[in-house]
């Protein structure tokens, strides 16, 4: 008996010797130790020795045990220290390696663009006002002097989410829902993503942005119109600028008109930028039809105002001179980083 302890206490000596990382030991301490273990075999069988036998027999099975275990105890500290020193090896950082290199995003054109519109007419003592995407097809049209059937749908078709929720068209009904919370005077802008059902191409994209204005007061006139959007063109293209108005027909607008400015590439001489014209078409706008005050709750015969929409798309194609509107709306970092 005493000689196949001995045995047992060398062979787990050996194996401890060999034993590489945490796993292997844990199988060996249940070899020798387990429920099943080889030491746990003999004490189990000492009910068949005799009475002067089993306290002594018992007490080498104890002290091979606690061998064992001293040994797996100082083998396992061993081990740890041993994956400490590799992993701390494994994760040096070398300091004097070059870093990676993070890339800067950039400003979008349109954002630019519309950071610039936004700064001349808030030097103006315009205010800025949100609304929403999704929008009550009373705002987009109805209250726009746009009723169901009106041709001016068919141009701006657009994606119904039901008979009356629409992707907004056109910024132009944040114009009613600042008439609505707002006692005039109201002096806005209205920059904002709309929407129409338009196939792509070089110059349509179902998204694209427009900004609107809205000025009301006692005693605006078309004058002021003419020389508020003068102004803007001035400060946005260059003192040089000369700007002329169309007639031209919105429902919301009554007189309406179109702004052309003179195209700031040829100073008016034509050129590619203009297509030879010598003019760029700017925005559209006109004096708020009193039908539309009205919806508003506004009298039209103590109040009056102008209102203006453009374009934002076409500003920043015209302004950096791009040909295909679908590059604003890629996100290819090739065009974005020309910005
Ligand atoms: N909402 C018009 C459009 O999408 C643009 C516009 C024209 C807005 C005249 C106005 C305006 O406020 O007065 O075509």
């Amino acid at each position: 008996m005493q000689e196949k302890l001995n045995l047992i206490k060398d062979n787990a000596i050996e194996e401890l010797k060999k034993v590489n990382d945490a796993q292997e030991l844990e199988s060996i301490r249940v070899k020798y130790l387990g429920k099943k273990g080889e030491l746990t075999q003999i004490l189990r069988g000492m009910g068949a020795l005799s009475a002067e036998e089993r306290p002594i027999v018992g007490k080498v099975v104890n002290e091979v045990r606690s061998n064992i275990e001293e040994l797996i105890e100082s083998t396992y500290r061993v081990i740890k220290e041993k994956e400490k020193t590799n992993r701390l090896q494994n994760e040096t950082i070398d300091i004097s390696m070059p870093g990676k290199k993070q890339f800067l995003g950039k400003r979008h054109p349109l954002d630019l663009t519309l950071e610039s519109m936004k700064e001349i007419f808030i030097s103006m003592g315009f205010t800025i006002e949100e609304g929403p995407e999704v929008e009550l097809d009373y705002y987009n049209f109805e209250a726009l002097n746009i009723p169901k059937n009106h041709p001016a749908r068919g141009e701006q078709d657009t994606f119904y989410i039901n008979d009356s929720l629409v992707l907004r068209t056109q910024t132009s009904p944040i114009q009613i829902r600042t008439m609505e919370k707002q006692e005039p005077p109201i002096k806005m802008i209205a920059p904002g993503k709309v929407y129409r059902s338009d196939a792509v191409d070089a110059t349509h994209s179902p998204i694209f942005y427009q900004m609107e204005g809205l000025v009301i007061d006692k005693g605006i006139t078309f004058a002021d119109l003419k020389g508020t959007l003068d102004l803007f063109a001035k400060k946005m293209f260059g003192d040089k600028v000369v700007t002329k108005f169309r007639p031209h027909h919105f429902p919301f607008t009554e007189p309406s008109a179109e702004m052309d400015a003179t195209c700031f590439v040829c100073n008016g001489d034509g050129c590619k930028v203009c297509k030879g014209s010598g003019w760029i078409e700017i925005l559209g706008c006109g004096m708020v039809h009193p039908q539309v005050l009205r919806n508003c709750g506004i009298d039209p015969e103590v109040y009056s105002g102008f209102a203006f929409g453009f374009g934002v798309d076409r500003m920043v194609m015209m302004k950096y001179a791009i040909d295909d509107i679908r590059l604003l709306y890629e996100s290819d970092m090739r065009f974005l980083n020309q910005f």
